[in-house]
């Protein structure tokens, strides 16, 4: 296995000055019993003292961007690679944070030899996986994403690798098997432009309402929140407050807030009030756990190579200087407190 030198502690006395000054997020969060959290490059955490010391002052809890896909954990068949994902574990827990663990059953980066696998073996292949990596941390993770993207926009299956081998019931079973490894990790299903009510989130309502039905060892929806600067997902809270009523956590587990670059003052409110948007659909939802962002500085943020053109997607521009999202944020948590159910 390659060695991993572990990360560096950060030093949270040097947290930027904006906030030193004033509470954290994440004692703004801990009033409404809600964990805030963020997406984590690794490379960043290992070589960005400014970096890790947001991380660890800011946050309750920390998502690896890329470190436990499979393509990362087992990039030869039975070869693994957990050193990365055992990092950002040990930081987690140096530093009083919990982990959400993403993902187990992806169409996206999954290791190259998969592709050799016989149909027949893919069955045993996927339950390996999701039972090597769950144990592994058993006890240490608190949300995992089970299962990833597996919706059309129009809310019909997506035509994965996993859906043509096993059929549709490799989502039940990914779940059971996740439950097996670890019984007291909370299990979601998680999914990208399924803020609002609309066919996509509709498919997956129709999904978990089944797997509850099932008793099926769900625990929670995540949606990812990669929304845009020119449109607040006004009917969030009613989406969410749907699963809610199904007796599932949700949590919004990759926000970040596009626009069209340069971004200029009246994009950056637009930004803000996105954000704020989404926070108080959380907010205002009862078994809203977690409110996670995809990364908090332009300085290391995916967006920009991904959608050409676009950027700004964060809360803290390139060199940490807080955005109106930032405060946006702040002032959502400032605001209230309110009745969790667990
Ligand atoms: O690891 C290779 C490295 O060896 C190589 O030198 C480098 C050259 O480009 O690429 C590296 O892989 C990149 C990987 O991130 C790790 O940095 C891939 O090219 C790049 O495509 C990959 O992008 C990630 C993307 O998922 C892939 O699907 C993003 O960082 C990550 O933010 C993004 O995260 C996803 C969530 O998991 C699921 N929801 C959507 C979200 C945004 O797409």
């Amino acid at each position: 296995m390659r060695d991993v030198a572990p990360v560096p502690a950060a030093d949270t006395a040097a947290a930027a000055p904006a906030a030193a000054a004033e509470p954290t997020l994440r004692q703004l969060a801990a009033r409404h019993d809600l964990a805030f959290g963020t997406a984590v490059a690794m490379a960043a955490l290992a070589d960005d003292a400014e970096y890790r010391t947001w991380v660890a002052a800011q946050f309750d809890t920390v998502t690896a961007e890329n470190e436990m896909k499979w393509a990362a954990l087992e990039p030869a068949r039975g070869r693994y690679e957990w050193g990365p994902a055992d990092a950002l574990v040990a930081f987690a827990e140096a530093h009083g944070q919990r982990v959400r663990g993403h993902t187990l059953v992806w169409h996206n980066q999954n290791p190259a030899w998969l592709a050799d696998v016989p149909r027949d073996e893919l069955g045993a292949v996927l339950k390996d996986h999701v039972q090597t990596t769950v144990r592994r941390f058993r006890g240490r993770i608190w949300q995992w994403d089970v299962v990833n993207e597996v919706f059309e926009d129009d809310g019909t299956l997506r035509d994965t690798v996993w859906l043509r081998a096993l059929g549709p019931g490799y989502i039940a079973d990914a779940f059971r098997w996740a439950h097996e490894a670890d019984p007291d990790a909370l299990l979601f299903y998680n999914d990208y432009e399924v803020e609002e009510v609309n066919a996509k989130s509709d498919g997956m309502y129709d999904l978990v309402r089944e797997l509850v039905r099932q008793d099926v060892p769900i625990h929670g929806v995540g949606v990812q929140g990669h929304l845009t600067a020119d449109h607040a997902p006004l009917t969030m809270r009613e989406n969410l407050g749907r699963f809610d009523a199904l007796g599932l956590r949700t949590a919004v587990t990759e926000a970040d807030v596009r626009m069209p670059l340069p971004a200029d003052p009246v994009k950056l409110q637009a930004q803000a009030n996105v954000y704020r948007t989404a926070l108080d659909a959380c907010l205002r939802t009862p078994g809203c756990l977690s409110f996670t962002v995809w990364g908090y500085t332009d300085r290391y943020s995916w967006v920009p190579g991904w959608f050409e053109g676009d950027g700004a997607a964060t809360i803290l521009d390139e060199d940490f200087a807080p955005k109106p999202a930032h405060r946006a944020l702040r002032d959502g948590l400032s605001s209230g407190g309110r009745r969790r159910r667990d």
